[in-house]
C-alpha cells in the first residue's frame, strides 16, 4: 500500500569525492536513507518508467536500506529495478550491469575502503545511464532538495527476499534479481588471455589473492580458483562480512597487514594482490615487492598490447592530479593522449565516453579501463597475471625494468587526521592565499618553479573544478596538497610527495622522501596550525 510519509529535513547529506558518506549511526537515523534517496528522485524528475540497479558491498546496514530503497522505487513508480543475488553487487559490477541493460541510474551501498559495523561507515554511491558516479551538477541539486524535503513515497509491505534468482513483482514494478557474477566473469575472460593465465598457474605460479572478508570473495574464488586453476587456499577471506571481520577493507601496506607480512616473509608467493570493500581498489605485490598505484597505471599502459582486448591500440590514458606522474611519461612515450583530472572517478567518465580514454588512475590504489565507468580490483590484478603470463617475468622485473626506462617517481601521500575541520579549512585557504609568494623559493635541496591550484576544465561538458593546490619544484618533484571528500568527520589533509630520479634507484621510499615531505610541512604550516610532526598514516 503506497503511503506518503512526512519527514524533516537534513542538512549535512552533500554527497563527497564518491557518493554519500556517513557514520552507520548517522545513516540509521529516522528517515534518513529515506531522505536522500528521495532528493535523488526528485532531482531527475522522479523514477517512472525508468530502470534501476540495486546492490551493495554486504556491509551493515546494507540488508535494512535496499529494503527501503525497494519500496521507495516502487512507490516512486519505478519501471523495473535490477538487484544483485542476497543484495550483493560490487561498485565494478554493479557499474557493468547497468551498461548492459541500459539502466537509467542505480545505487550501491557501500562506503567503500571505510570499516563497516555499527561503529562503522556507511555510504550510497549513486550513478547515472552513462555507468558512473553522478557530476557535481546533479549532487548539487540533490543537495539542495535535502535540505528542504518534507515528504517521501514508500510502500508499507513486507520485506522481499532477495536470496533467490527470480523476477518478482512489487506493486507494479518489476524486481529483476541477478547472478551478478557470471556476467562479470565473462566480460573478464573477453578481456584478457585466460589460457595463458591458466598455464602460468598450472606451471605452479604461486599467487594469493585477499578479498578481505568483503565483496570480491565470491569473484575471486571463482575466477582464481574454479577457472584459473590456481589452487586452493589462493583466495582469503573471501566470505564477504557485515563488518569486514573487524578489518579495514583498505588494500595498502597498513589495513592488509597479513598479506603484506606473507608476501615479505621468506615463504612469500610469487604475486599477492587485495581488493576493498566494494571491489574497485586494488593493491600489487611482488616477492618482497610493492608497487605503487601510479608506477602499476604506468606498467599496465606501457604493456597494453599484451592483452587481447587492447592489443589493437588504445586511446589515451588519465590519472588523477594527486597522482604520480609516472604513466605521463609512458603516454608521451607511446603519443597517445593524456589528461590530469580532480580525484574522484567521476572526473574520467566523459573521457571514457568520448573515446578520449581507454586507462585510467588514481594513487589511492584505483586503476580501470573504459569496460566499465568505475575502477577495477579484479580487472587490475587479472591484467597483471596476463603480463607475467605472457612475458614470464616477476613483477619485480617488469617493474625494474619500467623504471630503467622511464626513470622512477619516488612516491608516497602522507595524511594527516585533523579533528577540527576548521583549522584544515583554513590551513588550505591561507596556502592558497600564500602560493603566488613562494615561487622561486627554495626549501632545502628544493626550488618552487610554479605553485597553483590545481584547475580542471572538462574538454567534454565545458565545467570547471577546483581541487587541491599543487607545487612544482625545479627538479621535478612536486607536493600536492588537498582534502579528503570521503571522510565521515573531522578532517583529512592529504599531502603528496613526488620525487623523481632517472638513475640511483634507491630502496627506501620514506628516506627519499624525507626531507621533501618536512618541505611540505613547512610549506603547509602543518606542524605549527596542526600540532604534527609527522604525518598519522603513509601510503
Ligand atoms: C579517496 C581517494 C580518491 C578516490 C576516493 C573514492 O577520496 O583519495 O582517489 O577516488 O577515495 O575511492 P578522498 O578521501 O581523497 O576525497
Ligand atoms: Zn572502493
Amino acid at each position: 500500500m503506497l503511503k506518503i510519509v512526512q519527514t524533516k529535513p537534513y542538512d549535512d547529506q552533500k554527497m563527497g569525492t564518491a557518493g554519500l558518506r556517513k557514520k552507520s549511526k548517522v545513516a540509521m537515523q529516522e528517515n534518513y536513507v529515506e531522505n536522500f534517496v528521495q532528493s535523488i528522485f526528485d532531482a531527475i524528475g522522479g523514477v517512472e518508467g525508468k530502470t534501476f540497479i540495486l546492490g551493495g558491498d554486504g556491509r551493515f546496514y546494507n540488508k535494512i536500506a535496499l529494503q527501503k530503497i525497494l519500496k521507495m522505487s516502487a512507490a516512486n513508480g519505478m519501471k523495473k529495478i535490477i538487484v544483485g543475488q542476497n543484495g550483493y553487487l560490487s561498485t565494478p559490477t554493479s557499474s557493468r550491469v547497468l551498461l548492459k541493460n541500459k539502466a537509467d541510474g542505480g545505487f550501491v551501498l557501500t562506503a567503500s575502503h571505510n570499516p563497516g559495523g555499527p561503529n562503522g561507515d556507511f555510504g550510497i554511491k549513486y550513478a547515472i545511464a552513462s555507468g558512473g558516479q553522478c557530476p557535481t551538477s546533479l549532487s548539487d541539486k540533490i543537495y539542495e532538495n535535502s535540505k528542504k524535503i518534507s515528504e517521501y513515497k514508500t510502500l508499507d509491505t513486507a520485506d522481499v527476499d532477495l536470496s533467490t534468482i527470480s523476477k518478482q513483482n512489487l506493486a507494479g514494478m518489476e524486481i529483476e534479481i541477478i547472478d551478478s557474477l557470471n556476467d562479470y566473469i565473462n566480460m573478464m575472460e573477453e578481456i584478457f588471455d585466460f589460457p595463458a593465465i591458466k598455464k602460468l598457474f598450472a606451471n605452479g605460479f604461486r599467487f594469493v589473492f585477499d578479498a578481505m572478508n568483503a565483496v570480491t570473495g565470491p569473484y575471486a574464488l571463482k575466477i582464481f580458483e574454479e577457472i584459473l586453476g590456481a589452487p586452493k587456499g589462493t583466495v582469503r577471506n573471501y566470505v564477504p562480512m557485515e563488518d569486514f571481520g573487524g578489518l579495514h577493507p583498505d588494500p595498502n601496506l597498513i589495513y592488509a597487514k597479513s598479506l603484506v607480512d606473507l608476501m615479505y616473509s621468506d615463504d612469500a608467493p610469487d604475486m599477492g594482490a587485495a581488493n576493498d570493500g566494494d571491489g574497485d581498489r586494488n593493491m600489487i605485490l611482488g616477492k618482497k615487492f610493492f608497487v605503487t598505484p601510479s608506477d602499476s597505471l604506468a606498467i599496465l599502459t606501457d604493456n597494453y598490447k599484451l592483452i587481447p582486448a587492447y592489443k589493437n591500440g588504445i586511446y589515451g590514458v588519465a590519472k588523477s592530479a594527486a597522482t604520480s606522474t609516472a604513466v605521463g611519461r609512458v603516454a608521451q612515450a607511446l603519443n597517445i593522449g593524456y589528461y590530469e583530472v580532480p580525484t574522484g572517478w567521476k572526473y574520467f567518465c566523459n573521457l571514457m565516453d568520448s573515446k578520449r580514454i581507454t586507462f585510467c588512475g588514481e594513487e589511492s590504489f584505483g586503476t580501470g579501463s573504459s569496460h566499465i565507468r568505475e575502477k577495477d580490483g579484479i580487472w587490475a590484478v587479472l591484467f597483471w597475471l596476463n603480463i607475467i603470463a605472457v612475458t614470464g617475468k616477476s613483477v619485480e622485473e617488469i617493474t625494474r625494468e619500467h623504471w630503467q626506462k622511464y626513470g622512477r617517481s619516488y612516491y608516497m601521500r602522507n595524511d594527516y587526521e585533523i579533528a577540527d575541520a576548521e583549522v584544515a579549512n583554513l590551513l588550505m585557504k591561507d596556502l592558497e592565499n600564500r602560493l603566488p609568494s613562494l615561487e622561486g623559493k627554495t626549501f632545502g635541496n628544493y626550488t618552487v618553479s610554479e605553485a597553483k591550484p590545481f584547475v580542471y576544465n572538462d574538454p567534454v561538458d565545458g565545467s570547471s573544478t577546483k581541487n587541491g593546490l599543487i607545487i612544482y619544484f625545479t627538479d621535478k618533484s612536486r607536493i600536492v596538497y588537498r582534502l579528503s571528500g570521503t571522510g565521515s568527520s573531522g578532517a583529512t589533509l592529504r599531502v603528496y610527495l613526488e620525487r623523481y630520479e632517472t638513475e640511483k634507484f634507491a630502496e627506501n621510499v620514506e628516506q627519499m622522501l624525507e626531507s621533501l615531505a618536512d618541505v611540505s610541512r613547512q610549506i603547509g604550516e602543518i606542524t605549527e596550525r596542526t600540532g604534527k610532526t609527522k604525518a598519522d598514516l603513509l601510503t
